[in-house]
């Protein structure tokens, strides 16, 4: 999975510091989809990218098999809240998400998926800054 988004950032054509990035952004999305949308690893999750010469964009489901289960509502409202603490530095967790929104991709869309979990759908535009 993480060669795999390697490969679709590197040719989609973004530099080396935004392919790591943006590796990271898909790999806090699977593991948030692993973690809390699923219930053991037999659990699916659905990766849908596409791209062209324009953007790039991932979308990552669940099946929101998990224990703490969660609409895309309570969500995002929590996200938000956590965006105001990303500058807490002492905080060592729950701004996966938060920053990630914000700072490294262009748009990001949180869905109540219709296999019962959570969908998120990011895209980044290729400029010449990325
Ligand atoms: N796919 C998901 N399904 C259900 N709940 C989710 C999902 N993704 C995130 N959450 C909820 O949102 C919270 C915040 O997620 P976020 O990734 O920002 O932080 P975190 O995973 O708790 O910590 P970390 O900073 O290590 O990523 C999670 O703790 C979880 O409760
Ligand atoms: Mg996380």
């Amino acid at each position: 999975m993480r060669r795999i988004s390697e490969e679709v950032f590197h040719y989609a054509g973004f530099s080396r510091e935004w392919t790591e990035r943006l590796k990271l952004v898909v790999d806090e999305l699977f593991m948030n989809a692993n973690q809390y949308g699923s219930k053991t690893d037999d659990d699916k999750i659905y990766i849908l990218f596409t791209f062209d010469n324009n953007e790039v964009s991932f979308r990552i489901e669940d099946e929101g098999r998990g224990q703490r289960k969660m609409n895309a509502a309570d969500l995002k409202k929590l996200i938000y809240k956590n965006f105001d603490k990303v500058s807490d530095l002492t905080k060592t967790s729950g701004r996966g998400l938060a920053l990630i929104t914000h700072l490294w991709t262009d748009d990001m869309k949180i869905e109540d998926s219709k296999r019962g979990g959570i969908v998120v759908t990011f895209t980044k535009k290729i400029t010449v800054e990325t």
